[in-house]
């Protein structure tokens, strides 16, 4: 598939590049606030977060430690279903520090819960959670801490976010032409 294709998938753009930059600068003076003088570990859940990590990163004042952790979501495909296995773990201890998740999308919200639930047997000093979007109808979870945009109850692909593993490259966030998908594999 070619990036052609991949524009042409794309129903909608909900958030283009300039909007979403603004929206990254304005979640980074969130943090950068609440952590001046720290140095917090900062972690991606992959492969989703990636590209809004990359940026969010390159916003943050404060010397950070970056890591790496994959998830990988069981159950039947167009629904999460909670159960949540760990496939990568972070290389830094967290038991006493700052930490913070970087999430790309909360849809039911059972990944996020399930993390922040795990570590916190760490210990860590503190856990904060941040996501790119939350899905309208989760809009009250309790569990995300910092969240930039309200997504439409779609499914959401573009800025790191894919379908079968398309899509992750495009530089918005669009809603995905129903035609475009028969099941809703999630990869994270
Ligand atoms: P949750 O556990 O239902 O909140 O789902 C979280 C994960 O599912 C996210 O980290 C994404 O990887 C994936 N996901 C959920 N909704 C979408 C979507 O609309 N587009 C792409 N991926 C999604
Ligand atoms: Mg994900």
């Amino acid at each position: 598939m070619n990036l052609l294709n991949s524009n042409h998938d794309v129903e909608r753009i909900i958030f283009n590049a300039e909007e979403i930059k603004a929206k990254v600068k304005s979640i980074a003076d969130i943090i950068n606030t609440r952590f001046k003088g720290t140095r917090p570990v900062v972690a991606c859940v992959l492969k989703g977060a990636s590209i809004f990590y990359a940026d969010l990163c390159r916003e943050l004042e404060m010397d950070i430690d970056m890591d790496y952790i994959s998830v990988s979501s069981y159950g039947n495909n167009s629904k999460s279903s909670g159960i949540v296995k760990l496939t990568k773990d972070l290389d830094f201890e967290i038991t006493g520090r700052n930490f913070i998740i970087v999430e790309d999308i909360i849809d039911s919200g059972l990944t996020i819960k399930y993390l922040r639930k795990m570590f916190q047997t760490r210990k860590p000093k503190s856990i904060t959670t941040v996501s790119m979007l939350v899905k309208e109808e989760n809009i009250s979870n309790n569990d995300v801490d910092i969240y930039g945009f309200i997504a439409p109850n779609d499914f959401i692909v573009g800025y790191g976010l894919d379908y079968a593993n398309h899509y992750r490259n495009l530089p918005y966030i669009g809603v995905l032409k129903p035609e475009c998908y028969n099941d809703i594999g999630k990869e994270s």
